[in-house]
């Protein structure tokens, strides 16, 4: 007979990893802002992501706006549900990352095992933690939610930098001493080391 197409065999057409960076343009990677409450890590990691869209970049920023009010908000702050927060941002982290973008996310993430539980999932280069380092003379001073002031009072419990542990990162891609720097001046450090380091091709 001379019907061949039983003998084709349609391989599952998928869009690889390779294809969306290609397509885009840059490398992807997670940009793991960590710090205190009240560091700047949104108001950097925002001003990064306009940075980097007006660059052409396909970008998204995750932090608590759309995270702990949605997929997190069943979570508190006791070291169990911080752990279970980083760990859940981490996988969406990942497939943001496998979509080949450039994902900012802005968490304080006190604990080191959970940064790096969450750079041991992804690829060597896509995990990018940077430090905004802000002391915490400084994060109290502003307390833009008043929040260190009822730490202070005893009205909250486990408070970051408080009563509850940050562990500062040991060896940080990009840190960043914010004291007497300008947003947009912390927000270029980071564009510059991807830059440096070819993620924008
Ligand atoms: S964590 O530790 O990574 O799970 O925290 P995160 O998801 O980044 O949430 C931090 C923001 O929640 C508010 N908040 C607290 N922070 C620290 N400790 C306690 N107990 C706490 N309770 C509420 C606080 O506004 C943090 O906001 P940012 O943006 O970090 O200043």
């Amino acid at each position: 007979d001379g019907d061949k197409s039983s003998d084709v065999v349609w391989h599952q057409a998928s869009v690889s990893h390779g294809d969306h960076v290609k397509l885009n343009g840059h490398k992807a990677a997670v940009l793991w802002f960590t710090g205190l409450s009240g560091s700047g890590k949104s108001t950097v990691a925002n001003a990064v992501d306009l940075m980097l869209h007006q660059r052409q970049a396909k970008t998204y920023v995750l932090d608590g706006d759309n995270v702990r009010h949605g997929l997190n908000g069943d979570l508190g702050f006791s070291d169990i549900d911080r752990v279970e927060n980083i760990r859940r941002i981490g996988e969406v982290a990942k497939l943001f990352v496998d979509a080949g973008l450039l994902v900012s996310s802005a968490f304080i993430s006190p604990f080191i095992a959970d940064r790096n539980m969450v750079r041991e999932q992804l690829a060597a280069g896509q995990f990018i933690e940077v430090f905004i380092d802000t002391p915490i003379e400084i994060c109290e001073s502003r307390d833009p939610k008043g929040l260190y002031k009822k730490a202070r009072a005893g009205e909250i419990k486990n408070f970051t930098g408080i009563d509850s542990v940050y562990q500062l990162p040991v060896k940080p891609e990009v840190h960043i001493k914010t004291a007497g720097k300008s947003i947009e001046a912390c927000a270029q450090q980071v564009v510059n080391y991807l830059q440096e380091q070819g993620y924008l091709l």
